[in-house]
């Protein structure tokens, strides 16, 4: 595991995206710079009847700037007291936390992008994000021109994000016969969305709420069936029955596919067992089959867990 970092953070900005959903913003320029997409930060509640830090995966780093984007729900106290800081005030943070995504497995040996599924359900949405961000620049970083003067493969350009307006109205991407892209894949409750507009323009997004006021009605399998939607890896984030379902998507397709999983935590650096998951194999020490979803994930290949 790479190096963490207990510091005092200051709040640069805070606030409410939709109800009991926000968007924190800190100054946090070591674990910014060291973080990579899909792990996580312990945030510390300043009442000390409240000891455990509350896990909150990262949304997006700003190394430049030294800072770190967290968004999250009001799930209780803890949260809450969290949605209530100002810009300005601090709060104690430990981080980066967990494995987060392997990025590298978004790209062919050749550099070339492959289909790419970053699959979203309700709060597991904010790390798809940066998910999406961090592919971008790898594809940027893979199509600059070679010195030998080969043509690199050709990936969409990513500058910029995708506006509120454009997000519903994208064409569906990952068809069958479509070369490499991302397409992000997330799910709602209902229309009152958050981050949708917020991938980078290269994403497409497509949509699926509960209740069918915007995209697919249903869940994000459905937005994928009606979309005759196709991938090659599959990353994803939400809710353990999303996750379960897309378990069992991906092994009867055939899909590499990477499950970050939201398990309750104590600790958050391996030491409690709270938030053991179980795993297909036995480790070859314990002989258990449990793995310790704050160190040796959050992210699992589907295969290697069970759910
Ligand atoms: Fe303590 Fe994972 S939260 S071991």
């Amino acid at each position: 595991m790479g190096k963490k970092f207990r510091i005092t953070a200051e709040v640069v900005d805070n606030r409410q995206m939709q109800p009991g959903i926000f968007s924190l913003v800190l100054r946090a320029p070591e674990i910014a710079a060291a973080a990579r997409c899909g792990q996580f930060v312990s945030v510390y509640s300043g009442d000390t009847a409240r000891l455990l830090p509350r896990p909150i995966s990262i949304c997006e780093t700003d190394p430049e700037k030294g800072e770190l984007r967290l968004v999250f729900r009001i799930a209780g106290r803890g949260t809450e007291e969290f949605s209530k800081l100002t810009a300005g005030e601090s709060v104690d943070i430990t981080g980066p936390l967990g494995n987060g995504f392997p990025v590298e497995r978004a790209f062919n040996a050749d550099g070339s992008l492959k289909r790419v599924f970053l699959i979203g359900g309700g709060i597991g949405i904010p790390p798809m994000v940066g998910a999406a961000e961090a592919i971008a620049r790898q594809a940027m970083e893979n199509t600059q021109p070679p010195a030998d003067g080969t043509v690199a493969s050709e990936v969409p350009s990513s500058s910029g994000k995708n506006t509120a307006d454009n997000v519903t109205a994208m064409p569906a991407g990952g068809t069958a016969d479509a070369p490499g892209g991302v397409t992000a894949v997330l799910g709602y409750r209902d229309a009152q969305l958050f981050l949708a507009d917020e991938f980078p323009k290269s994403t497409k997004v497509v949509l699926a709420t509960e209740d069918g006021s915007l995209g697919a009605k249903g869940n994000v399998l459905d937005a994928i069936r009606e979309n005759d939607l196709h991938a090659d890896v599959i990353f994803a984030c939400g809710p353990t029955p999303m996750l379960r379902a897309l378990k069992v998507y991906a092994e009867s397709t055939g899909t590499e596919c990477w499950l970050s999983l939201e398990e309750k935590m104590a600790c958050g650096i391996g030491a409690c067992l709270s938030c053991v998951c179980q795993s297909a194999e036995a480790d070859g020490h314990s002989n258990v089959k449990n793995k310790r979803v704050c160190t040796e994930g959050p992210v699992f290949l589907s295969t290697d867990v069970v759910l």
